[in-house]
C-alpha cells in the first residue's frame, strides 16, 4: 500500500498519489525530492501566496492585485490577510462548500489549510466555543460581490456541522429557512445584482453551552422602499412580487384579483425587465412557500401576508382622473374593490384617503381635496409604508420564530452569540440618490470601524506581546463621517433641520444650507464651491462626498420627501382601521395620537447604525471582504481597473501595511513549533521543555539573524517573508524524508500485522489440526483397547454359550474364518487341503466344502475336451484292470495313450481292403509268437469296431471277432506279453494268440474296452496257460529277473523273464 500526499508549501495543492501507481522516488537528496521541492516551488509562483502578508512588496498595489489575479485564474477565490479573509466572487460553483470541504475545515488550524470562509467560520466558531466570547463576522463588499452568498454557506456551515440543540433541530431549519423569505421581500434584481439585498442584515446565531444553535435574531436596516413604486431602467420591483405571479396557484390568484402577467402591473414594469434568465421565480415561489411553513407562518398568516402583496401591486394600477375643479378622482373602481376586500378597509374611506388629505387648522379637521400629481403621490406613499411595515412585521415574525424557546431557562444565560453582518456595500450610480448617500454613509461607518478594530488589535498584540509598537500612516475616515453624522453641523443635522423648519423648505434650499454650512469640508463639493474645471462634471441641485472608497456625486431631489416619509394622516387613519391582522399590527393607533413628530429616516438609520456599530464593537470581530471581478457576472474575468478600485476603498492595502508594520508572520510558539519541530534535532521529536524556548533552539538551529525576527511573550514574529519561505522549503524537503521513514515504518508495521495474522491463523489451523488428530488417535486407540479387550474376554469364553461377552469374539471367528477360508480354498480337485473350521460353523464348514469340491468337479469336467475325456476314461479302464496287478503300469501312468499308433499310410492297403468299411480304431505294432516253436514275428494289431485284426504286411492273417475273443491274460510282472483267448469252437481261428507290445497296458486297455472284456482281463502270477490249437495248450512262465528275456524253455514253455522295477 503506497499512500502519498503531495504538499505544496502554499498549501493549496494537495495531491493523494493513486495507491495503485508505482511508488515514486522521495528519498532524501534523490531527483525525487528536487523534482517535487522545484514544482512546489513553481507552485507558489503560479498561484501566489495564500497569505498577503507574504508578499515580498507589500506596499505595492500591483503586486497586491497580481497575486490575487494568480489565484482567481485558478480559481483560489480565497486569500488572508492575516485573519481578514479576502474573497472574489468567482460567479461560478467551484464545488467547494460541500459536506467534505466542511469536514476538511473542523477543528483545524486556520494557518494549516488554504484560506477558506470555512476556515473562518470554524475559527470563529471555536473561539465562540472555548473563549465563551460573542464573535461577529462582518461581510463587506460592493453590491455583486458575494456578501449574501458567503453569509448563507456560512449559515450552512453552522447548520451542518455543529452539535444539534437538545431540543431537535427545527432552530437550525428556522435559520437556514428565513433566508429565502427574507430575500423576496427584500432582494430584488439591479443592475449590479441579479439578487441584490436591499436591506441590510444583521444576524445573530445564538449557541447554548454546548456549542447547538438554539436561536437566533434578526436586525434589519432601511429597506429600499423607494423600489416598490419606481425602479430604473433594467431593474426589478423585489422578487416576491414576481415569485407570486409566475408560482401563486390560479385559486390564489383568483382570490387576490390578480393576472398571471407582472406586465399588467405598473409597479412592475418600470424597469422594463420583468423577466431575468438567471431568475426562475416559480421555483424560487415554491421554496418560499415552503420555507414559511417552516418559520411558523399559519395559513392564515400567509394568506394576509399575500393579500398585502397583491393590495401593494393593485394600489399602483389605481388611476385618477381630474374632474372640472382639477380635483383627482380615482377611475378604477375594481382595483379600489379588490384593495378594500384585500386590505379590509372601507372602500368609501380608502377612496377618500387617496384623494384627500386632512389637515388641522385651529384645532379643526379639513379634508383638502388632492390634486393629480398629490394623489398619485399618496398612493405611492402608501404602497411603499404598506411595503416596508409589512417587511418590518415579516422580521419581527421571524425572530419571534427564531427566539430561542429557553430563553427564560438558566442555560440561556450561558449562550453566546454569532452575529454575521451582510449589510449592502458602497454604491455608486448614475444618479445617486437618498438611498446611495445612507448606504455609503453607512460603509462609511463599517470601514472606520474595520480600520479601528484592526488597527487596534494589531496594537494590542504588540503591546500584550511586548514589542515596540511601530506608528502606522493610514487613512482615517472619521473626518466623513462626521461630515455626515455631526450633530448641528452634519449633513444629516442639516437635512433634519431643514425637513422640520416652518416655510417653504425644498430639497435645493437643503443643498443651500449644506454650501453655507459645510462648505469648507475636504471631502465636500457642489457646483458653486468646485473649481471651474470640476463644476462641469456637477449638476446644480446636486453635491458630491469624497467617499473613503471614492467620489460619489448625489442629486438632492427628493432628500426632503424621503427623509419625512410622510404619509397623510387619513391614509394613516384608513389603514389603522384595516381588518387585515398584518396590517393592523403595522399601522398602530397610538401613531395617531402621538403628537411628537417621529424621527426623520436619517437620523432613524443614523441611530441604528449607531447602535450597530455598538453591537460589533462588543464581540470578537472578524473580517471577509469580498470583491467583485468584474460588472459583467461573468466567471473568469478579472477586471483590473474595478477591482484596484475595490482594493482601494475596502483599504485592503491600508489593512496589509497595518498587518506588516513590524513582522510578516506570526504564531504562537506552540504552532511554530509543531510545524517546523522536525527541522533541528533538539525539538524533533518532542521538545520537553516551554514551547518558547524550544522555538529559541530551533531558529538558532535554522540560523535565523537577530533582525529576522523577535520573540514575544507567547508568539514569534517574523519580519521578512523570505525567512519563513526558506523555513517552508527546508520543512517541505524534511518531510519527504520523513514520509518516506513513516511509509517504511508503516509498510514495516503493516506487514508485521499482516505476518502475525498470518502467524497466528497458521498456529490455530494447527493446533485445531492436532487436536483433530490427536483425538482421532485417542478414539482409535480407544476402541482398539476395547475390541482387544472385548477379543481376550470372547475367547475366555469362547466355549460358554453365545452371550453378550463373547458374541463378538464368536462373530469374529467366525467372520475371519469366512474370510480367510477364501484365500484358502483348495486349488484343484486333488487338493484335500480345507481349514478347520471353529465348532459352530462345522456344519457349514462341511455344505461349504461339498460344494467346493462340486463346484471344482464341474468347473473341471466342463473344462476337459472330448479327447481328453476319452483318454481319461481309457486311463481309469487302464487303472481299474491294472492298478496294484501289474508291475509295469505305474510307468504307463505318465504316458499318454495314443489314439493309434500307426498311421493309414502304414497300413498295407490290401488290409485296408480287406477290411471293407470297418473303421480301423487302434493299429499298434506287435510281436507274434508262434504257437510251436514261440517263434517271434513282426505283425501289426488292428482294433476295428467289430474285431481284433492281426496283420502280416499285405495280409489278414487272423481276425478275432469280439464275440471271440473271451478273455485277455497276461502277467503280473513288468513284461509285455499278453495272451487273446479265443473261443475254441470257432474253427476258423488256429486257438489263442500270444502277442507282445511296447504299450501293453494302452493296447490291452485298447482291446479290452473295443471288445468290451474289461473284466475279462486276467492278470496271472506265473504262467498263462493258452490254446495253442485244438487239443493242444501251450503255457508261459514268466518270472522276474534283471532283463527281460523270452526264450522256448526246455520244458516246451515259453519262459519269460521280466525285468524287476524300482518301484517293486
Ligand atoms: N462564492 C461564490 N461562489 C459562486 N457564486 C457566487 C459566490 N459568491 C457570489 N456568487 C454569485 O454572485 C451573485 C451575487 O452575490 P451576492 O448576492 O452574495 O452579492 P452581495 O454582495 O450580497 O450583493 P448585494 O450587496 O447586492 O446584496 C450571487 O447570486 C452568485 O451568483
Ligand atoms: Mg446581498
Amino acid at each position: 500500500m503506497a499512500l502519498q500526499v503531495e504538499l505544496i508549501p502554499t498549501g493549496e495543492i494537495i495531491r493523494v498519489v493513486h495507491p495503485h501507481r508505482p511508488p515514486c522516488k522521495l528519498a532524501l537528496g534523490s531527483d525525487g525530492v528536487r523534482v517535487t521541492m522545484e514544482s512546489a516551488l513553481t507552485a507558489r509562483d503560479r498561484v501566489g501566496v495564500q497569505d498577503f502578508v507574504l508578499l515580498e512588496n507589500f506596499t505595492s498595489e500591483a503586486a497586491f492585485i497580481e497575486n490575487l489575479r494568480r489565484r482567481f485564474r485558478e480559481n483560489l477565490i480565497y486569500t488572508y490577510i492575516g485573519p481578514v479573509l479576502v474573497s472574489v466572487n468567482p460567479y461560478r460553483d467551484l464545488q467547494i462548500y460541500s459536506r467534505q470541504h466542511m469536514e476538511r475545515y473542523r477543528g483545524v488550524s486556520f494557518y494549516e489549510v488554504p484560506p477558506h470562509l470555512f476556515a473562518v467560520a470554524d475559527t470563529v466558531y471555536r473561539a465562540l466555543r472555548t473563549e465563551r466570547r460573542d464573535q461577529a463576522v462582518m461581510i463587506s463588499g460592493e453590491s455583486g460581490a458575494g456578501k449574501t452568498e458567503a453569509t448563507k454557506r456560512l449559515l450552512q456551515f453552522y447548520a451542518e456541522t455543529c452539535p444539534a440543540p437538545e431540543r431537535g433541530g427545527a432552530v437550525r431549519d428556522r435559520l437556514l429557512q428565513s433566508n429565502p423569505v427574507l430575500e423576496a421581500f427584500g432582494n430584488a434584481k439591479t443592475l449590479r445584482n441579479d439578487n441584490s439585498s436591499r436591506f441590510g442584515k444583521y444576524m445573530d446565531v445564538q449557541f447554548d453551552f454546548k456549542g447547538a444553535p438554539v436561536g437566533g435574531h434578526i436586525l434589519s436596516y432601511l429597506l429600499e422602499k423607494s423600489r416598490v413604486v419606481h425602479q430604473n431602467h433594467g431593474e426589478r420591483n423585489f422578487h416576491i412580487f414576481y415569485q407570486l405571479l409566475e408560482g401563486g396557484e390560479e385559486e390564489t390568484l383568483r382570490r387576490l384579483g390578480l393576472e398571471r402577467s407582472p406586465q399588467s402591473y405598473l409597479y412592475l414594469v418600470k424597469g422594463q425587465c420583468a423577466k431575468v434568465s438567471s431568475i426562475n421565480d416559480k421555483n424560487d415561489w415554491k421554496v418560499v412557500r415552503k420555507a414559511l411553513t417552516v418559520i411558523d407562518f399559519t395559513e392564515d398568516e400567509v394568506e394576509e401576508l399575500l393579500s398585502i402583496v397583491a393590495s401593494v401591486l393593485h394600489l399602483g394600477n389605481i388611476h385618477f382622473a381630474a374632474d372640472e375643479e382639477s380635483n383627482a378622482q380615482v377611475t378604477t373602481e375594481n382595483q379600489l374593490k379588490y384593495l378594500t376586500r384585500l386590505l379590509g378597509v372601507e372602500g368609501s374611506t380608502l377612496r377618500e384617503a387617496l384623494t384627500h388629505r386632512k389637515i388641522i387648522a385651529n384645532g379643526e379637521e379639513l379634508l383638502s381635496p388632492l390634486n393629480l400629481e398629490q394623489a398619485a403621490y399618496a398612493r405611492d406613499a402608501l404602497a411603499k409604508a404598506v411595503y416596508s411595515r409589512t417587511f418590518t412585521w415579516l422580521v419581527e415574525k421571524i425572530n419571534r420564530s427564531l427566539a430561542s424557546k429557553d430563553a427564560e431557562s438558566p442555560s440561556w444565560r450561558s449562550t453566546t452569540v454569532l452575529g454575521l453582518l451582510d449589510i449592502y456595500g458602497f454604491e455608486v450610480f448614475q444618479h445617486n440618490s437618498f438611498e446611495q448617500f445612507c448606504i455609503n454613509y453607512c460603509n462609511e461607518k463599517l470601514q472606520q470601524l474595520f480600520i479601528e478594530l484592526t488597527l487596534k488589535s494589531e496594537q494590542e498584540e504588540y503591546e500584550a506581546e511586548g514589542i515596540a509598537w511601530e506608528p502606522v500612516q493610514y487613512f482615517n475616515n472619521k473626518i466623513i463621517c462626521d461630515l455626515v453624522e455631526e450633530k448641528f453641523k452634519g449633513i444629516i443635522s442639516i437635512l433634519d433641520e431643514e425637513c422640520l423648519r416652518p416655510g417653504e423648505a425644498t430639497d435645493l434650499t437643503f443643498l443651500e444650507k449644506l454650501e453655507d454650512t459645510v462648505k469648507h469640508h475636504p471631502h465636500f463639493l457642489t457646483h458653486k464651491l468646485a473649481d471651474q474645471r470640476t463644476r462641469k462634471s456637477l449638476g446644480r441641485g446636486e453635491f458630491r462626498l469624497l467617499h473613503y472608497a471614492g467620489e460619489v456625486t448625489y442629486n438632492v431631489t427628493g432628500f426632503l420627501d424621503k427623509n419625512n416619509d410622510l404619509l397623510f394622516r387619513n391614509l394613516k387613519e384608513t389603514m389603522c382601521s384595516s381588518k387585515n391582522p398584518i396590517m393592523s399590527q403595522c399601522f398602530d393607533r397610538s401613531e395617531l395620537s402621538d403628537k411628537k413628530r417621529p424621527e426623520t429616516v436619517a437620523t432613524q438609520f443614523k441611530m441604528s447604525l449607531l447602535q450597530l456599530v455598538e453591537i460589533l464593537k462588543s464581540k470578537e470581530p472578524a473580517y471577509v471582504r469580498c470583491i467583485k471581478p468584474n460588472d459583467a457576472k461573468q466567471p473568469g474575468r478579472f477586471d483590473e481597473v474595478l477591482i484596484r478600485h475595490q482594493v482601494k476603498y475596502l483599504g485592503l492595502m491600508e489593512n496589509l501595511r497595518v498587518r506588516r508594520a513590524g513582522f510578516a508572520y506570526r504564531r504562537k510558539y506552540e504552532t511554530f513549533l509543531q510545524r517546523y519541530k522536525s527541522l533541528c534535532p533538539e525539538t524533533w521529536p518532542m521538545w520537553a521543555g516551554r514551547p518558547q524556548d524550544g522555538v529559541a533552539v530551533l531558529v538558532r538551529h535554522l540560523g535565523y539573524k537577530p533582525e529576522e525576527y523577535k520573540m514575544g511573550r507567547t508568539k514569534i514574529f517574523i519580519r521578512f517573508p523570505k525567512t519563513l519561505f526558506a523555513t517552508e522549503d527546508a520543512l517541505e524537503v524534511r518531510r519527504q524524508s520523513l514520509a518516506t521513514k513513516i511509509q517504511a515504518a508503516w509498510r514495516g508495521f503493516h506487514w508485521r500485522q499482516k505476518f502475525l495474522r498470518v502467524k497466528r491463523s497458521a498456529i490455530c489451523i494447527q493446533s485445531w489440526w492436532r487436536g483433530t488428530l490427536g483425538r482421532r488417535k485417542a478414539a482409535k486407540r480407544k476402541w482398539a483397547a476395547q475390541t482387544i479387550r472385548r477379543f481376550i474376554h470372547g475367547f475366555i469364553l469362547r466355549h460358554a454359550p453365545r452371550c453378550p461377552e463373547n458374541a463378538f469374539f464368536l462373530d469374529h471367528v467366525r467372520t475371519s474364518f469366512l474370510l480367510n477360508l477364501r484365500r484358502q480354498l483348495p486349488r484343484n480337485i486333488l487338493d484335500t487341503s480345507w481349514p478347520t473350521p471353529p465348532p459352530a460353523l462345522r456344519e457349514a464348514s462341511d455344505l461349504l466344502r461339498e460344494l467346493c469340491m462340486k463346484n471344482m468337479v464341474w468347473k473341471y469336467c466342463r473344462s476337459i475336451s472330448p479327447e481328453w475325456k476319452q483318454q481319461l476314461q481309457q486311463k481309469a479302464v487302464a487303472s481299474e484292470i491294472f492298478k496294484g496287478k501289474k508291475d509295469n503300469y505305474p510307468q504307463s501312468v505318465p504316458r499318454l495313450f495314443i489314439s493309434t499308433r500307426l498311421g493309414t499310410d502304414e497300413i498295407s492297403p490290401k488290409v485296408l481292403q480287406a477290411l471293407g468299411s470297418e473303421p480301423i480304431q487302434y493299429a499298434v505294432p506287435v510281436v507274434k509268437y508262434d504257437r510251436k516253436g514261440y517263434k517271434p514275428r513282426s505283425r501289426q494289431l488292428l482294433l476295428t469296431s467289430s474285431a481284433v485284426v492281426i496283420v502280416e504286411d499285405a495280409k489278414v492273417k487272423q481276425r478275432i471277432d469280439y464275440t471271440n475273443l473271451t478273455g485277455i491274460s497276461v502277467s503280473s510282472l513288468s513284461d509285455s506279453l499278453f495272451v487273446l483267448h479265443v473261443q475254441r469252437e470257432d474253427n476258423k481261428q488256429k486257438g489263442d494268440v500270444v502277442l507282445q507290445s511296447d504299450h501293453v497296458i494302452e493296447t490291452l486297455t485298447k482291446t479290452a474296452l473295443s471288445a468290451d472284456r474289461v473284466n475279462n482281463v486276467n492278470i496271472n502270477q506265473g504262467s498263462i496257460t493258452f490254446a495253442g490249437g485244438p487239443g493242444r495248450d501251450g503255457v508261459i512262465d514268466f518270472t522276474p529277473g534283471s532283463e527281460l528275456l523270452i526264450t522256448k524253455a526246455k520244458n516246451g514253455h515259453l519262459a519269460v523273464v521280466a525285468p524287476r522295477l524300482n518301484s517293486r
